[in-house]
């Protein structure tokens, strides 16, 4: 199983999705790993509280470059309100394969991200 879950993230990194920019985003946020240099910026557009559209920008490690194209799919359709209550389990069911605590970050970067871009909140997510 931990095989074809895997194969989705280089798959996400070698064919990101929704990777680019907005021509005008609600929201736009950019942040780096601060214990690599990796980045990503997230950008959503917004109809409502709803998230419309949802692309990223980055580069980076297979983990954190997939994290965030997977991410921008989950995104599409949500509200705000649903933005606040991802969390670290989320990302980790998202991925599903075992995260050691040297790599953790790398997951968490677009979610982190996202949140700090959304409501200000600059922390890594829990
Ligand atoms: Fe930098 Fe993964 S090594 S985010």
């Amino acid at each position: 199983m931990d095989d074809l879950y895997r194969e989705n993230i280089i798959d996400h990194y070698r064919h990101p999705r929704n990777k680019g920019h907005l021509e005008d985003p609600d929201i736009h946020y950019h942040d780096v790993n601060p214990f690599c240099g990796d980045e990503i910026t997230i950008e959503l557009k917004l109809d409502g509280d709803r998230i419309a559209k949802a692309v990223f920008d980055g580069k980076g490690c297979a983990i954190s470059q997939a994290a965030a194209s997977m991410l921008t799919e989950e995104l599409e359709g949500m509200t705000l309100e649903e933005v606040k209550h991802l969390d670290k389990q989320f990302i980790l069911d998202m991925l599903g394969i075992p995260i050691g605590p040297v790599r953790l970050k790398c997951a968490l970067l677009s979610l982190k991200v996202l949140k700090a871009g959304v409501y200000g909140l600059d922390e890594w997510p829990e």
